[in-house]
């Protein structure tokens, strides 16, 4: 809830509105990889059961999907690639919406969080060359994480159009909206920070340069389908998967660029006319 339905003594289970989408009350479901929908990547009985039993909630963000076969990041992930994967999302989304309830969509890019085992041997894409010092699960047990290649700038576009892309297919499929996944070490996180973005062009080197790429993935996404309909969700000094980010003061300058620029788009997760969250009981004012 924001500090203002707190003062105005709102209940969690009362309307409100986020964007474009009317929610029957505030409780919202985070997104939860489950990797039950098998090497098609099609969300079939289980995933629309699983789905379905939460609908009561005012909504569901899914699971992370892949909007391109090479951004698979697990075994059993769902995408929103193929038709048979949209006609899945679709059966999600009616049975949401036949309880009453609303879902978006998370769309999320693996970046170098994942492995040939995973994404049917495709190509591992980030903004620079510099592989993860951990093992990853992949069909054949744990591996290494590889070296990723170094995404050029015409590839960045095409890893933004396929943003869009899945983005226009979860609506047709029936979605509310989608969050796009800037958050938790894969490939839009992995743009903003210094650790895992060496780059020197113009998504690399300062804050606004490395801000760049989420935010133009963002806006294409709003533009294609209406901002009112958008989430982003982002883990600042979250420090996982060696997406490190220890400097506070860059921390500040990237993540502000992003959301300063991000704040005319009207996008659906938004703050409105809350100055400052309320102090709890015990906190230094
Ligand atoms: C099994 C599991 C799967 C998750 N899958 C996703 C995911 O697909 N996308 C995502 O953004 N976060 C994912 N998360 C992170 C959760 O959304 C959430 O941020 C995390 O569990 C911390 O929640 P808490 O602060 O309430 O403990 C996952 C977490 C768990 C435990």
């Amino acid at each position: 809830m924001t500090s203002a339905s707190i003062s105005e003594g709102k209940s969690l289970f009362t309307p409100v509105s986020l964007g474009d989408i009317e929610l029957a009350n505030r409780v919202v479901m985070a997104p939860l990889t489950r990797m039950r929908s098998g090497p098609s990547g099609v969300p079939g009985d289980l995933v629309i059961e699983h789905y379905r039993q939460r609908a009561s909630l005012g909504l569901i963000v899914t699971e992370g999907v892949y909007p391109s076969h090479e951004s698979q990041a697990f075994v059993g992930q769902p995408g929103i690639v193929t038709d048979e994967q949209m006609r899945g999302w679709r059966r999600v989304a009616e049975a949401v919406h036949a309880q009453g309830g609303r879902i978006v969509m998370q769309i999320v890019h693996a970046g170098r969080v994942t492995h040939p085992d995973v994404n049917g041997g495709r190509r591992i894409l980030a903004p620079s060359a510099i592989a993860i010092s951990d093992e990853g699960h992949t069909e054949k047990g744990k591996q290494p994480y590889p070296v990723p290649q170094a995404l050029t700038a015409a590839e960045a576009r095409a890893v933004l159009e396929d943003f869009v892309a899945a983005s226009r297919r979860a609506i047709e499929a029936g979605m509310d909206g989608v969050e796009i996944h800037a958050a938790n070490g894969y490939l839009l996180h992995e743009f903003l920070a210094p650790a895992s973005n060496r780059r020197t062009d113009r998504y690399g080197g300062t804050p606004t340069n490395r801000a760049r790429f989420a935010l133009e993935v963002v806006t294409a996404v709003a533009t294609a389908i209406g901002a009112g309909r958008v989430g982003l969700r982002i883990s600042p000094e979250r420090n996982i998967k060696d997406v490190l980010e220890r400097d506070r003061d860059e921390v500040l300058a990237t993540y502000g660029q992003l959301l300063d620029h991000l704040r005319p788009l009207g996008l659906a997760y938004r703050r409105r006319g809350v100055q400052r969250l309320p102090v709890l009981p015990g906190e230094p004012a």
